[in-house]
């Protein structure tokens, strides 16, 4: 769980960087590989607002763009402005396809700060598969 803890800070850390200028709703990720890497995420946004693109998919997309092909092992999500910034519906699904059987955890912190963990396949049931 210590790892986890870690893997919060980080996605805290990380959710300074955000570029939300029209939601002023910063999200931060870090997702964590089974071979101890991590990579960060935030949301970034644009004038035109449906372009938004999530912290969690920038993320996976960075982890993917750096060659990465391990198991996706947990996520941290991170936003300041809510307690459980829980992952969105497309977010979830993008996570479902990187879950080969290892049961990615998602990490969210409650409002008495401890972390609450539950396997994407217990937020995202029946997700799409080709
Ligand atoms: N957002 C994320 O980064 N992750 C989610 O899972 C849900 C929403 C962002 C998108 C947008 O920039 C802001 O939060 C408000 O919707």
């Amino acid at each position: 769980m210590e790892k986890y803890e870690e893997l919060m800070k980080i996605a805290k850390e990380a959710s300074k960087n955000a570029y939300a200028p029209y939601s002023k709703f910063n999200v931060g990720a870090a997702l964590l590989f089974e071979d101890g890497t991590i990579y960060k995420g935030v949301n970034v946004e644009n004038s035109s607002y449906g372009l938004a693109l999530c912290a969690e998919r920038n993320a996976i997309s960075s982890a993917v763009a750096a060659g990465q092909k391990g198991l996706i092992e947990a996520v941290a999500i991170y936003s300041p402005s809510t307690v459980m910034c829980s992952p969105c519906g497309a977010c979830r699904q993008w996570l479902h396809e990187f879950e080969k059987g290892q049961k990615i955890k998602v990490v969210l912190e409650a409002e008495d700060y401890s972390l609450f963990v539950k396997e994407i396949d217990e937020l995202l049931p029946f997700g799409f598969r080709l």
